[in-house]
């Protein structure tokens, strides 16, 4: 059965992003990208990176993780406010939100329903695995529905911020095994944990 993969960019200290919710990667950001990093998601995770990312780095690859990309609307906001109305044209692209009434792209599917329906639906499906892109919003909702956390693991702490699961998300202690793991250079993790209970 596919799988749901949380894969996202974490502090040491457990946060996706500063405390105004903007793209910490973006050209005002505070979150460094160093070189063997970027290396490492091109040749591991090709279909994880936006479309103009692909097009700046002349990916073509189609990935071999996912075929399915899920994101919350705050964090679909990030890119539309940069005119990207669909950063993941190579991946079945699904937004989750209650506010947003039309699909700024046609591929763009907008989901309003439970994110746990949803993705369990998603699950029964041939394919690829899914990937949850986040944000913690999001991520809080599908907490008990994920099933492989990879965590790039920054080596910076910054003290408040948006968590990896939002602080509304239930209290619900779960144990994870580390299935795989890669040590950068630049001191940056990519750590691959399945779970292990719950
Ligand atoms: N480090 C990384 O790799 C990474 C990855 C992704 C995002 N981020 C960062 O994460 C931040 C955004 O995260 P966030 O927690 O503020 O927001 P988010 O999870 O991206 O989006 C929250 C929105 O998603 C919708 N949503 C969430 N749960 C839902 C549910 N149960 N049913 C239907 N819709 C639901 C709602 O949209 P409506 O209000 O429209 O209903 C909600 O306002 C940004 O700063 C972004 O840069 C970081």
């Amino acid at each position: 059965m596919r799988r749901l993969v949380h894969y996202i960019a974490s502090t040491l200290d457990g946060f996706i992003a500063g405390p105004d919710g903007a793209d910490p990667t973006g050209p005002d950001g505070f979150w460094p990208i160093p070189e063997d990093y970027l290396r490492h998601l091109v040749a591991e995770y090709p279909e994880t990176l936006p479309g103009p990312a692909r097009q700046a780095l002349s990916v073509t690859a189609a990935g071999t993780h996912f075929d399915t990309v899920l994101e919350g609307r705050r964090s679909y906001g990030i890119g539309l406010a940069a005119g990207v109305t669909d950063a993941y044209p190579h991946l079945r692209h699904l937004v989750f939100s209650r506010t947003l009434t039309e699909t700024p792209a046609p591929a763009v599917e907008l989901v309003a329903d439970d994110p746990v329906a949803t993705v369990r639906q998603l699950k029964q499906q041939d394919g690829k695995d899914i990937w949850l892109l986040g944000g913690g919003e999001l991520a809080g909702s599908l907490y008990t529905e994920i099933d492989t956390l990879i965590l790039k693991v920054a080596p910076m702490t910054i003290g408040n911020g948006i968590p990896l699961f939002s602080r509304k998300a239930a209290f619900d202690p779960r144990t994870w095994t580390l299935t795989d793991h890669t040590v950068l250079k630049s001191s940056a993790m990519i750590l691959t944990y399945t779970r292990a209970t719950g």
